[in-house]
């Protein structure tokens, strides 16, 4: 086999064998294939895409160019879920540990912010003393005595997909709806789970910003998904307005523990509660959606949502207390209030230009080197469909350098926009595959 033939082949829009693929997968991964044949071979499938057998079997390689983590002696279904990100997205600290207190294992392995999106890890960091960075032995202890652990990816998962995605990163070949679909599913499966719920979100904020194309991939993980053998949901929701009130890592952590204490804003409860719900159908801990919503509710009721939280902080080396006592997480020095300037409602939310706001302020990260700072954000008091009067506060920028607060502000007073009449509802759920 030659790498310019499987590149020829796919640059007239041919279809690759999985022997095929699993030479061009193996052959990067080992250092036999060259950058260069890699990335020609990357802009094909940009151009030409692949099948859903094709994209099987370039998961399938991927997954298996490194460990695939066996949780067999833990009994009963292992469920993860992924989002392809957001700002103010932060439901994976309520659904894991709620799913994880009705009997599910959730093994979730996360990632990073980059840009104006959020990442969990970044969101955990800001307790003080947890640890993401667990060794496989530890990532298997934590979920065999707490039900979860929330972990980054680890050197011995999927190396291809950080090889491939590093490739992809520089020879504008990101946007691929297989390329994307075969990374984010190579690294959850290698985690050993059974199942995965899967949040494609669409809008402004999000990753996939028009609605056709994250829906193309919504169906894409989920039909490549399945030919993996995963029992899997996809749930295409909307970004067009941050999620919840808060942007900005401590922040964020403050806002789902109240929402495990039954508080908190409506719109972050009612996603992390559908999101865990389709988790815990997969973990086979109830009989319909219905029954499963209710149960993560009674977990929010009864507080043991909360007590996985706090356990599981603990495990992983972090301060508990930071449940009781929010002063114990990271305190920016100075806070400022941004008002409305004229009456009206809340008719949009620009998401992305409230993440760059909250990045700007040392949030989020604009290099992948970048250092954050975990104090600082943005808590939005007025979200769309809310009315607003001339001096009513819209939000309040959490700071500790005042030259930056100076444009989040002009940035938080662009990303508002009103009408004069309330706008039409927008359901969070688009779709579900
Ligand atoms: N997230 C991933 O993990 N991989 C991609 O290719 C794109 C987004």
């Amino acid at each position: 086999m030659r790498v310019v033939d499987l590149i020829r082949k796919k640059r007239d829009g041919g279809q690759l064998t999985h022997e095929e693929i699993a030479f061009l997968v193996n052959g990067y991964t080992q250092g036999r294939i060259a950058d260069y044949q890699m990335s020609a071979f990357l802009m094909a499938v940009f151009f030409r895409g692949m099948s859903a057998a094709e994209t099987v079997s370039l998961t399938h390689e991927m997954i298996h160019s490194g460990i695939v983590v066996d949780l067999s002696e833990l009994p009963g279904r292992k469920i993860d879920k992924h989002s392809t990100g957001g700002v103010g997205d932060k439901t994976s600290l309520i659904l894991a540990p709620l799913a994880a207190a009705a009997g599910v294992w959730v093994p979730m392995v996360s990632g990073r912010g980059l840009g104006h999106t959020g990442g969990t890890l970044d969101k955990l960091e800001s307790i003080p003393g947890f640890r993401v960075g667990l060794t496989l032995d530890e990532y298997k202890h934590v979920l065999k005595t707490t039900g979860l652990v929330l972990i980054g990816a680890t050197k011995e998962i999927a190396p291809a997909d950080k090889k491939i995605y590093a490739l992809r990163d520089v020879t504008a070949t990101v946007e691929s709806i297989p390329l994307i679909t075969a990374s984010i599913l190579s690294k959850k499966v290698a985690e050993g789970i059974d199942g995965l719920v899967m949040d494609v979100k669409f809008g402004n904020g999000a990753f996939m910003k028009s609605f056709e194309q994250a829906r193309q991939l919504a169906q894409s993980l989920a039909s490549v998904g399945r030919g993996l053998g995963l029992d899997v949901r996809v749930l295409l929701t909307d970004m067009s307005q941050p999620l919840g009130q808060a942007v900005g890592n401590a922040l964020e952590v403050i806002e789902c523990i109240e929402v495990l204490k039954g508080r908190g804003p409506a719109d972050l409860k009612q996603l992390s509660v559908e999101l865990a719900a389709h988790m815990v159908v997969l973990g086979q801990k109830a009989a319909s959606l219905d029954e499963a919503r209710r149960l993560m509710k009674q977990q929010i009721s009864n507080g043991a949502g909360l007590e996985k939280l706090r356990a599981v902080i603990a495990a992983q080396g972090g301060d508990p207390l930071v449940v009781d006592d929010y002063a114990r997480m990271p305190q920016a020095a100075y806070r400022a209030e941004v008002v409305a300037s004229v009456d009206g409602f809340v008719a949009d939310i620009n998401a992305e230009t409230i993440g760059l706001a909250a990045m700007q302020l040392g949030a989020g990260r604009e290099l992948i080197d970048s250092l954050i700072d975990p104090a600082v954000g943005i808590v939005l008091h007025k979200k769309v469909g809310d009315q607003v009067q001339v001096g009513q506060p819209l939000a309040t920028i959490y700071y500790n350098a005042a030259e930056k607060m100076e444009q989040a502000r002009r940035m938080v007073i662009e990303a508002y926009s009103y009408s004069d009449a309330p706008p039409a509802p927008r359901p969070l759920v688009a779709e579900t595959f």
